[in-house]
């Protein structure tokens, strides 16, 4: 059991905050909740009181508490400095050295690592200054749980909505747990299916839903990852603790997986997203494609290959280990041992979609791994067993130690 110091600041999310508290209670740990002045206008320290069988510390000049000097003793015995959720008032303080309440001395006081989770106004999130700020902690160590997309208390809507509560719960005690054998590293995985919009009604879309690629997600975060998914447009709940970006066409696909796979230098890549090979050669139409009497001829032009864009610009790198899925009706190893030369990738997962208990749409797959040394074939299993498997296989080309 450790001790955490919550840090509650001044947003709406801070009601939020006392499910943060209880998620850490169920993983076993010890809660210390710091409130800042604002956020006491939100929730009152008796709830946290109540939830976490300890004084809150709010004030830092409260008769009684300069007499033990509390934050300078909270902050040796906390395991973790967590803030959620954190404005950007209290973001501008960490970075910039500011030390004028309690949470941001404790900040300064403290050695045990940080996490926040942000929650601010979507334009306060994306203005430089908090960037800067962002920025200038993350180089320094300090880690988040990044914000989501969504209504905002402010009546917009957009990203900068606190985290979900047990994601932040989730990240919180990974770290906790000094991570698993991924501690440290990071993945970057790709799921679901691409839409290629036609108008504002119409898309091309495959049946891919998702459940491969979030399988693969769960698993790499329960392996102590720093795990970024970019998924297509799917109807199921991200893993507690990936940062998501979330994609709808090939092209943007491309462009968010190259982005991030090279500016975040990523450990590994498993692209198991079905990415359309093809999408409308004029782009989508602005208005509604009206019927006629005669057929309708589409044009379509091919989309980026991401994989090979990924194996072409790692060249002859050892990373990022580079896995790809191959979806196929037949031949599937034979066909994988192409795309396995053809985009220079590690791994191809090949799976044939046609046999039962494997593809979309089902909770398990039956596949064959395809590398250079040769080929392992994989009975049936769940989707989260095959992701063990293919993790297993990324693990020992990047030499991590084995549990
Ligand atoms: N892929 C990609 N970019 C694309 C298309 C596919 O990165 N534009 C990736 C998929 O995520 C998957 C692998 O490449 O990991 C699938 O290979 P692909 O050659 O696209 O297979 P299919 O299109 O299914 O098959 P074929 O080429 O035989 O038509």
């Amino acid at each position: 059991m450790a001790l955490v110091a919550l840090g509650v600041s001044g947003g709406i999310g801070a009601y939020k905050a006392v499910e943060v508290a209880r998620g850490l209670q169920q993983r076993g740990h010890d809660v210390a909740a710091v409130m800042t002045a604002n956020a006491r206008r939100f929730v009152g320290p008796l709830t946290f009181e109540a939830i976490t069988k300890r004084r809150v510390a709010a004030d830092q000049f409260a008769p009684g508490i300069n007499a033990d000097i509390d934050h300078i003793a909270l902050a040796s015995n906390i395991e973790l400095l967590l803030v959620a959720p954190a404005t950007a008032d209290v973001i501008g303080k960490f970075a910039n050295g500011i030390a004028d309440d309690f949470l941001s001395s404790l900040y300064l006081a403290t050695t045990a690592p940080v996490l926040l989770a942000p929650a601010m106004n979507t334009n306060m999130l994306s203005h430089a200054a908090v960037r800067a700020n962002l920025d200038t902690l993350a180089a320094r160590g300090v880690r988040r749980v990044e914000p989501g997309d969504g209504y905002l208390a402010c009546g917009w809507v957009g990203r900068g909505r606190l985290a979900e509560p047990e994601t932040i719960v989730a990240e919180a005690d990974a770290i906790l747990r000094g991570g698993g054998a991924w501690a440290g590293r990071s993945i970057l995985v790709t799921a679901g299916p691409t839409c290629e919009d036609l108008d504002p009604v119409r898309f091309i879309g495959n049946r891919s839903t998702g459940r491969m690629g979030y399988a693969v997600a769960a698993e790499a975060v329960a392996r102590g990852a720093r795990v970024l998914l970019v998924s297509g447009p799917t109807a199921l709940e991200p893993p507690a603790g990936v940062e998501l970006t979330a994609v709808r066409g090939a092209g943007q696909m491309h462009a968010e997986v190259v982005r991030l796979a090279f500016e975040d230098a990523v450990d590994a890549v498993v692209m198991a997203a079905a990415v359309a090979d093809y999408t409308p050669a004029a782009g989508a139409q602005p208005v509604k494609i009206r019927k006629a009497d005669d057929n309708l001829v589409l044009a379509l032009k091919r989309t980026p290959d991401v994989l090979a864009a990924l194996g072409a610009r790692r060249g002859a790198a050892a990373k990022p280990v580079l896995v790809g899925f191959a979806a196929e009706t037949g031949n599937a190893v034979e066909r994988a041992r192409g795309k396995l030369a053809g985009k220079r990738v590690d791994l191809i997962v090949a799976n044939d979609v046609t046999e039962p208990g494997a593809g979309f749409g089902v909770d398990t797959n039956v596949a064959t791994l395809v590398t250079e040394a040769g080929v392992e074939p994989v009975s049936r299993r769940s989707k989260r067993d095959l992701a063990r498997v293919i993790l297993d296989r990324i693990e020992a080309r990047l030499g991590v130690p084995q549990s």
